[in-house]
């Protein structure tokens, strides 16, 4: 059916994913052969963490390498909390998965007539198979092309979900999800009903002032299942992307990791190489050490900023291998090929979300999630680079094979929004200090280094701004901005509530007040009160 827009209020799907990036994407190409597939995104296509990924997609590809090692380097990058048996599962997926990429048209770069294979942080192999520096592009567009055409798939963009609703709301009996409220372009609620409801709605950078997210990443389907009383797990672990640039007009744009792994150095204005200080590895070192290490040189410093330094790559392969990132350096005015090029850490990726087990079936029946908002236990403390679009697509795959044995649930009819008692807004002032402040305190309270009197702050100014939207919300007519303020309060009270249960410092989650690794291991699972 294609693109299409929502004009009736009500509408129904076998099938509801809730975004459009490599998990919902193969979700609604596994599912549209079988039902009504309604895919809704919020922004454009293109604003999605998927379509920017850059480095590459891991997966065994070569002789030289072995399942065993990228379940080691898995486990290792994780620091003891991932989950074995999920870690097995996805990386036994990797070659089938990118095989499949290739037979839908991802033109994968290629050395000597095999895959070329590039090498990044934590990875004791050459094992990530990328386009250029633009693999998340062509992943999306080879599953779109897939996914536009069919008949049974309707795709809204542009719309925003609001919040789930489950029968608890409207019949008695066992509480499942039955569609979700959401907003529409002209600013009006539609309500959707759905056998069954996937969420692939990425993750939450945008809860930090500095990210490499896209605006779409506010955290929305984790504050949406919170608030339909699911268990979400592990949010404390904020990956921080060691080398974003700094710069004022291209602040969230990232500069791959795989620069490093082909041999770009991390060097101070003297051009000094500092992080084998910190770590034997280097530029290789897993994440986590290499933006605490740079957060630590900065901060000692008194600068604000470090470089990636890629003259030691070589103007051939930089044109190469990372001709997008170069090209847009350029219009910034900034050389990769001759000069050092300023970056600092900045929040790229939760490693926790919505529990979910290997299919994505989460704690409310007729609700799954996939992709990076879901947490399954593959990344535990840290995630291993390249391996999130890889999860994507394992996930949603198993989790549309799931959603296939599942039994026709009765129909429920969803009550339509209700918006009786709402004024017109007269400014818009409180939404933009609340963002402000939201995304300030994060930052300089729940960052790479945390501490109990930080938290305790970020804590405390939360709870009030919290008070604030929820007396806002229920006041004034729904738009995208206030929504997705409602989200990233929600999700910065959940980071914290979970920063402040982790009493040791592992992987992304470091404290000054409790510095050691403690020797019992557990993930940190919050559940919504009754
Ligand atoms: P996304 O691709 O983020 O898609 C989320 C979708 O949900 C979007 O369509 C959005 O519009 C929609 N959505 C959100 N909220 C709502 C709502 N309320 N209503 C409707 N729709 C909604 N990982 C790798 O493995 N390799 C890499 O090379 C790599 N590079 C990266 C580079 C960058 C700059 C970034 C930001 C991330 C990178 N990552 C990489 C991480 C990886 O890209 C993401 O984790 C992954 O793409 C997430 O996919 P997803 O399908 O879960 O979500
Ligand atoms: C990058 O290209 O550096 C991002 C890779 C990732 O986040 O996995």
């Amino acid at each position: 059916m294609g693109q299409s827009s929502s004009d009736c209020k009500q509408l129904h799907a076998d099938y509801l994913i809730i975004g459009s990036g490599a998990a919902g994407l193969l979700a609604a190409n596994r599912l549209a052969a079988h039902g009504q597939v309604l895919l809704v995104n919020k922004g454009r296509f293109k604003d999605s963490s998927t379509w920017n990924a850059q480095g590459g997609i891991a997966g065994v590809m070569s002789d030289s390498d072995s399942l065993e090692s990228h379940v080691q380097d898995t486990l290792a990058a994780g620091v003891g909390l991932c989950h074995e048996d999920v870690v097995r599962a996805t990386v036994r997926h990797g070659r089938e998965i990118i095989e499949e990429l290739i037979e839908i048209g991802t033109a994968f770069d290629e050395k000597n007539g095999a895959l070329h294979l590039t090498q990044e942080g934590g990875h004791s192999s050459r094992r990530v198979a990328h386009v250029q520096d633009a693999t998340g592009r062509a992943i999306s567009e080879a599953l779109l092309a897939q996914v536009a055409p069919h008949a049974n798939v309707t795709r809204l963009e542009e719309h925003t979900a609001i919040d789930l609703v489950t029968t608890a709301s409207t019949d008695a009996g066992q509480k499942r999800c039955v569609g979700a409220y959401v907003l529409n372009p002209h600013g009006e609620v539609v309500t959707i009903s759905a056998q069954q409801t996937i969420l692939a709605s990425g993750g939450a950078g945008k809860v930090y002032l500095y990210t490499s997210n896209p605006h779409a990443a506010t955290g929305d389907g984790i504050a949406m299942a919170w608030r339909a009383g699911c268990t979400v797990m592990n949010l404390e672990f904020i990956q921080f992307h060691p080398t974003c640039l700094f710069h004022r007009e291209g602040s969230n744009m990232l500069l791959s990791e795989a620069l490093r792994g082909e041999g770009a150095h991390v060097v101070d204005a003297k051009g000094r190489r500092f992080l084998f200080d910190y770590d034997e590895r280097g530029e290789l070192a897993p994440r986590d050490i290499v933006a605490r290490a740079i957060d630590h040189e900065m901060k000692k410093q008194g600068v604000d900023c470090m470089y990636v330094d890629a003259r030691p790559i070589g103007s051939t392969l930089i044109l190469d291998h990372f001709r997008n990132i170069h090209g847009r350096l350029l219009e910034l005015g900034l050389d990769l090929t001759q000069e050092p090029i300023p970056v600092v850490p900045a929040a790229h990726y939760i490693c926790g979300g919505i529990q979910a087990d290997g299919d994505g079936k989460t704690s409310l029946e007729g609700l799954y999630a996939i992709g990076e908002t879901a947490c399954t236990g593959l990344h535990g403390a840290n995630r291993l680079a390249s391996n999130s679009l890889l999860e994507c697509l394992v996930m949603a795959d198993c989790c549309a094979a799931d959603v296939l044995k599942q039994a026709a649930p009765p129909a429920s009819r969803i009550p339509d929004w209700d918006d009786s008692g709402i004024v017109p807004e007269t400014e818009r002032i409180q939404i933009k200090q609340n963002w402000d402040e939201i995304r300030a305190t994060m930052s300089n309270y729940v960052g790479i280094v945390r501490s109990v009197e930080r938290l305790s702050r970020a804590s405390r100014r939360l709870r009030i701004i919290q008070d604030e939207i929820a007396s806002y919300y229920w006041k004034h007519p729904v738009s995208q901005d206030l929504l997705e303020l409602r989200n990233i309060a929600l999700m910065a009270e959940l980071i914290v509530h979970s920063a402040q249960q982790r009493h040791e410092s592992r992987g992304l989650h470091y404290s000054t007040d409790y510095p050691q690794l403690s020797a019992a291991i557990s993930d940190t699972v919050l559940r919504p009160e009754a």
